[in-house]
C-alpha cells in the first residue's frame, strides 16, 4: 500500500467535484499489476486506517485524476500549427503528405516516443488516438504505450478512397489488417482497439460496411471517427451518400452507432442527430481549439445537455493546437460562451474538468475505472503545482472557492503545473 498526503480532488457519480484540503489517496499495488485505488477522502478521517504504509507527502500540491483526452492524432505531432484555409486544404497539404511517412515503422516508433512522452507531460493518462492506415504505425504506438503502461486505446485508420497515394487502403486488407490488430492489441494488458474510418469521405461504402461488421462481432471494440466538423465536408459527405438522412446517419446506416463509439466535433448538427447520438450511447469529442484553428465552427453546448447526448474534450491534435488539457478546457470555454443563452452549467470549472478526466472516461464506457480517484480507479494521477508560476501563484493564494482555485488553473495554466504524472 503507497499512502499519498496531499490536496485531493477526485468527482462524485454526478460529476460534482470533491476537494479535500488535507487529503489521503491510498493505493493498493499488487505485483504485475495495475495499482488501483483503495481508498480516497480527508486525512483526519482515514490516516489511522494506513498506520505503519509509508507516507508520501507532498505539502502545497494538488492530486487530482489524469486527463483524458477523447480525440487525438498520434501522427500529427508535428502537423500542429499548419494553417489552411479550412479543413479539406488542411488535410491535402498538410496531413495527408505528413501520415504517408507513417509506412515506415522506425520513423512511427520515433514519433509514438515523443507524442506519448508529451501527453505524460502534459498531465494526459489515457488518449483514443487515430494512427494512419499503415498497420505498422498501430504496432508502433501500441508498443511504445505498453512499454510505460498506459491505458491507451487506438486503431488503423480506414480510408480507401477520396486519399491521395500513400495513404490510401485496399478495402478487403483494410478489413482484414483491422480484424489482425483487434487480436494482437485489443485487452493486451491497458491497451485497446479502436475501428477508425477515417471519415464517411474517405470511406467506401463497402470499407464503412466492412467496419460495421467488424463493429459488431467484437461489441467491446471501441469506434472512433469524424462527423459534422466543416461544412465543405457536410455537403461533400451527403453528395457521396445521398440516401442518408444526414451525414451522421451514414454511420448509423452502417452499424457504427453504439456505446462505446466517439465522433469527433459534432458540430454541425439538428435535434435529429443529436436524439440519434443519445439513443445509440454515441458519445462527442469536443475538440475546442482544433475547431478554433480550422474555423469549424462552435459545438453547442446547450443543444447536447438540452437532448442529453454524452461528451467529453479533446485536443484533436495537430488540428487542435496544444496537448495541454488546460488551453482545451478554456478553449472549450470560449466557444460555449459563443452564442450562449443562459448561464451554461457546462461552463463551470468544475464541469469543465470533469469533461476532461471522469465524464471523458464515462463517454469511453470507462467510468469507475479511468479518470477518477475513487476507489477501485485505476491510480493514474497528476499532481499538481498551483503555485507554477508567479501569476497562478498570486491568483491561486487569493481563491476563496473551489470555481476560483480550478478556474485559476484553467485560465493561467499549461504543461508547468503538471509537477508530475503516475501511472497505476
Ligand atoms: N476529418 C478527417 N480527417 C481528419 C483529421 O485528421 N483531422 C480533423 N480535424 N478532421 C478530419
Ligand atoms: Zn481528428
Amino acid at each position: 500500500m503507497q499512502v499519498y498526503r496531499c490536496a485531493l480532488l477526485r468527482f462524485l457519480r454526478d460529476g460534482r467535484a470533491v476537494f479535500d484540503q488535507d487529503g489521503l489517496l491510498a493505493v493498493a499495488a499488487v505485483a504485475g499489476k495495475c495499482g488501483r485505488v483503495a481508498a480516497a477522502g480527508p486525512w483526519c478521517e482515514l490516516h489511522s486506517r494506513y498506520q505503519g504504509a509509508p507516507v508520501t507527502h507532498w505539502p502545497g500540491r494538488i492530486i487530482a485524476p489524469g486527463f483524458v483526452d477523447l480525440h487525438v492524432h498520434f501522427p500529427q505531432t508535428d502537423v500542429i500549427g499548419s494553417p489552411a484555409a479550412g479543413l479539406l486544404p488542411w488535410l491535402e497539404n498538410y496531413t495527408f503528405p505528413h501520415e504517408s511517412r507513417f509506412a515506415d515503422g522506425n520513423y512511427a516508433a520515433s514519433v509514438a516516443q515523443v507524442f506519448l512522452d508529451e501527453l505524460l507531460r502534459n498531465g494526459v493518462t489515457t488518449a483514443l488516438a487515430f494512427a494512419t492506415s499503415h498497420p505498422a504505425s498501430v504496432d508502433a504506438l501500441m508498443g511504445e504505450a505498453a512499454a510505460r503502461r498506459l491505458r491507451l486505446v487506438a486503431g488503423k485508420v480506414l480510408q480507401d478512397r477520396n486519399s491521395p497515394d500513400g495513404v490510401r487502403d485496399e478495402t478487403e486488407q483494410s478489413l482484414r489488417d483491422t480484424e489482425t490488430l483487434i487480436g494482437r492489441w485489443h485487452g493486451n494488458g491497458r491497451l485497446g482497439y479502436a475501428i477508425t474510418p477515417r471519415f464517411a469521405p474517405s470511406c467506401s461504402a463497402a470499407q464503412l460496411r466492412g467496419a460495421g461488421e467488424l463493429a459488431a462481432r467484437y461489441p467491446d471494440v471501441w469506434i472512433q471517427s469524424h462527423v459534422a466538423e466543416n461544412k465543405d465536408e457536410i455537403r461533400w459527405a451527403r453528395e457521396l451518400f445521398p440516401d442518408a438522412r444526414s451525414y451522421l446517419s451514414i454511420y448509423d446506416d452502417f452499424g457504427l452507432m453504439r456505446e462505446r463509439a466517439i465522433y469527433a466535433h459534432c458540430i454541425h448538427f439538428d435535434d435529429e442527430d443529436r436524439a440519434l447520438m443519445r439513443s445509440t450511447g454515441a458519445a462527442a469529442a469536443v475538440s475546442p481549439t482544433s475547431n478554433l484553428f480550422l474555423g469549424s465552427g462552435f459545438f453547442d453546448y446547450e443543444g447536447a445537455d438540452r437532448v442529453g447526448f454524452q461528451y467529453g474534450l479533446a485536443s484533436d491534435v495537430g488540428g487542435g493546437t496544444s496537448f495541454s488539457p488546460f488551453h482545451t478546457m478554456l478553449a472549450a470555454y470560449y466557444v460555449g460562451r459563443e452564442g450562449q443563452t443562459k448561464p451554461g452549467v457546462s461552463l463551470s470549472p468544475q464541469a469543465l474538468w470533469w469533461q476532461h478526466t471522469a465524464g471523458a472516461a464515462r463517454a469511453l464506457g470507462l467510468e469507475g475505472v479511468i479518470g477518477n480517484l475513487q476507489p477501485g480507479c485505476e491510480a493514474d494521477f497528476v499532481v499538481l503545482n498551483p503555485q507554477a508560476t508567479p501569476l497562478l501563484a498570486r491568483k491561486t493564494a487569493q481563491a476563496g472557492s473551489l470555481d476560483e482555485l480550478l478556474f485559476a488553473l484553467i485560465v493561467l495554466g499549461d504543461d508547468r503545473v503538471i509537477e508530475r504524472t503516475v501511472i497505476a
